[in-house]
């Protein structure tokens, strides 16, 4: 993705979670020097901040994702069984952008709409080695009620509705309707070592750099 493009998503991205009555924290709005700065090294250790993708495929209308990570805990206090064991994100999903097939090794996760279009979600239960089912139904937990569906059938979400998917269950998902305000709640999150994709697809945007950066994307000091 072009940076110039990049931080045209960052503001549209900004205006549609504020026409939503959301406010990022501060730090979102810091500049690049200071989230390279002292101050701001437990926000990179954690990864949170801005995270716009393609998933390197250079395509984001189609198959991308708005992310903004507000909090994460720390993969040794999960370990530990206490602390800091929680993380949250605040996503756009895009009409009829897809986020792509994938599970997630460790991460349980509810998917939130939290306004906008309806969030249509497309499932499957993972085999014993972790692959793709095509056969077994898939149940989840929807808002307090199970929700069960054939491999490959989808739920739809509407505004205030949530599903919380377990490690393993493998799920793709877009908007319908209108673009899509969701959040994430979820374990611990590591973006760097546990998203398993269906596809040979990257996590992150292979960036061009056209213009300087108006924020720093979490990919741009999640190692160093
Ligand atoms: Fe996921």
């Amino acid at each position: 993705m072009k940076r110039s493009e990049i931080n045209d998503i960052i503001a549209e991205g900004d205006a549609f979670i504020r026409s939503h009555g959301m406010i990022l924290p501060p730090f979102a709005y810091w500049t690049p020097e200071r989230i390279r700065g002292r101050e701001a090294s437990l926000i990179r250790a954690r990864g949170l901040g801005w995270d716009i993708t393609d998933y390197g495929d250079g395509r984001f209308e189609e198959m991308g994702l708005f992310l903004f990570t507000t909090r994460n805990g720390a993969l040794a206090d999960l370990r530990q069984g206490r602390g800091m064991l929680y993380a949250e994100k605040v996503m756009i999903s895009r009409e009829n952008q897809l986020s792509p097939m994938h599970r997630h090794d460790l991460k349980a996760e509810d998917i939130i709409n939290r306004g906008g279009g309806d969030l249509v979600i497309e499932l499957f239960a993972p085999t014993a080695d972790g692959g793709i089912d095509e056969t077994a139904r898939v149940a989840v937990p929807c808002d307090g009620v199970m929700r069960e569906v054939d491999a490959g059938g989808r739920i739809r979400l509407t505004p205030g509705e949530s599903v919380t998917l377990m490690p393993g269950i493998w799920h793709a998902f877009w908007a319908e309707g209108k673009d899509c305000l969701v959040c994430e709640v979820s374990t611990v999150n590591d973006d760097r070592t546990d998203n398993v994709f269906r596809e040979p697809i990257g996590r992150f945007a292979e960036v061009e750099e056209d213009s300087a950066p108006t924020r720093l994307l979490v990919s741009d000091y999640l190692d160093g």
